[in-house]
């Protein structure tokens, strides 16, 4: 039953005695936006419809289910759990009274209806909800608007590092899809994957740390500059820093241990197999695949069939060896990659 109003606001009558409803519609109709049920069971039906209403007045005295446990079943849905709900109730013992209370009622009406109080009760109500919601609203909005601008340094930043030694900045976006390709083969947890796509970009973030003479040496390193060279994921992990942020955590995580290899023969730590955090296991693989199939100043790019041959080749040694049939799967969407993010052009 849908009656006309002026207000935006929905309220549900719930009684099962006709005239009750007849009464409340006649007050709360010129304002409101009414809906009503004579049962429990439509009640719960109406309250998580869309849009839901925004006040339920619910009777006590019901058959079948009564008031006590409509309310119970509105707060145990967590759609809708925060609808105020305003009992009606002929009884006004006090036990009553905190059992609806306890059950997170936020007011009682007694019958028979005084109209001011029906009238001052339900805008009181509408007003503290819609009051709540705007604050809600307003709360994730600057949550979101705190992640995305997180997420937006953090990617600048991975950026910025690859600049420094690669003149497009492909190479981030590039190996970021590849790990997700590879992430979501081996882990359910979209959340996880989508968290290690945007950490993947910050893992070279410490080549900011290497003098550019190492840095952007044409030739190869020598012994000492290669030193200086594998400080690169020390210093990333410096400069993610110890936040509290999930996609930190995980960015410095990939930032340290992205050069560690399965056999133990990587760098920093000489960590080997699943000592080494599968988030870098990843990494390692996808962003090796893009420096070979990739043009740097100093060398060609390779073929894909031979960069494939040397992630085969290295399987069990630089590489997890449950990892690289996995990445091997994924080819047909890492050659599309490849070439929307090729470095010509850019
Ligand atoms: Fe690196
Ligand atoms: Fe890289």
């Amino acid at each position: 039953m849908d009656y006309t109003a002026q207000s935006h606001s929905t309220v549900l009558i719930v009684d099962d005695t006709p005239e009750n409803i007849q009464i409340l519609i006649g007050l709360l109709s010129a304002d409101y936006r009414v809906k009503a049920a004579n049962n429990g069971k439509k009640a719960l039906e109406i309250a998580a419809s869309t849009p839901p209403p925004d006040l339920i007045l619910l009777d006590v005295m019901m058959p079948e289910m009564d008031g006590f446990e409509v309310c119970q079943k509105l707060k145990d849905n967590p759609d809708t759990a925060k609808i105020p709900v305003i009992f009606i109730t002929a009884k006004t013992e006090i036990a009553d009274e905190k059992q609806g209370f306890e059950l997170g009622a936020v007011d009682y009406i007694a019958k028979p209806f005084s109209p001011p109080i029906v009238k001052t009760r339900v805008r009181s109500q509408l007003a503290l909800y819609e009051q709540s919601k705007h604050l809600e609203e307003l709360v994730k909005q600057r949550t979101r608007e705190i992640e995305e601008t997180r997420l937006s340094i953090i990617q600048r930043l991975g950026r910025a590092a690859e600049y420094k030694d690669n003149e497009t900045g492909m190479h981030v976006i590039r190996m970021a899809c590849y790990t997700k390709l590879l992430a979501e083969k081996i882990s359910e947890d979209s959340e996880w994957v989508e968290l290690l796509y945007n950490a993947a970009p910050m893992h070279d973030i410490g080549k900011i740390g290497i003098p550019d003479n190492i840095l952007c040496k044409p030739g190869k390193l020598d012994k000492d500059e290669w030193q200086v060279m594998m400080t690169h994921a020390a210093i990333g992990g410096e400069i993610l820093g110890q936040d509290n942020s999930p996609l930190l955590k995980l960015a410095v995580e990939v930032a340290i241990n992205h050069h560690e290899k399965y056999n133990g023969q990587g760098y920093p730590n000489g960590l080997a197999g699943e000592s080494i955090p599968l988030s870098a296991r990843i990494v390692a693989i996808a962003d090796v695949f893009d420096a070979l199939t990739s043009e740097r100043p100093y060398k060609k790019a390779w073929a894909i069939e031979d960069a494939v041959n040397l992630i085969k080749e290295e399987s069990g040694k630089h590489f997890d060896p449950d990892l690289v049939p996995l990445f091997l799967e994924c080819m047909p969407e890492i050659l599309k990659i490849k070439t929307l993010y090729g470095d010509k052009g850019n």
